[in-house]
């Protein structure tokens, strides 16, 4: 099943696992979920806010417009 869901983090969170630090992905853009594999850091500057985007699975970034889902996109 397909799902859409909203992430509006662009950075990871780290989380202390017996004194060693894991980033957990934010952004939802990570090939290694739930672990940050550094993909936020390619997208998070050049995203504009209060735009939705759509990543493919090559990772192209797509505008999607906010018309069709006015109740997820973030100010
Ligand atoms: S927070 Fe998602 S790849 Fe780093």
């Amino acid at each position: 099943m397909a799902r859409l869901l909203k992430r509006t983090q662009d950075a990871p969170m780290e989380l202390k696992v017996g004194g060693e630090s894991k980033w957990i992905c934010g952004c939802g853009l990570s090939k290694t979920q739930p672990l940050c594999d550094g993909t936020h850091k390619t997208t998070a500057k050049t995203e504009e806010r209060g735009k939705l985007y759509w990543y493919d699975a090559q990772g192209n970034r797509l505008e999607v417009s906010s018309d069709n889902f006015p109740d997820i996109v973030t100010g």
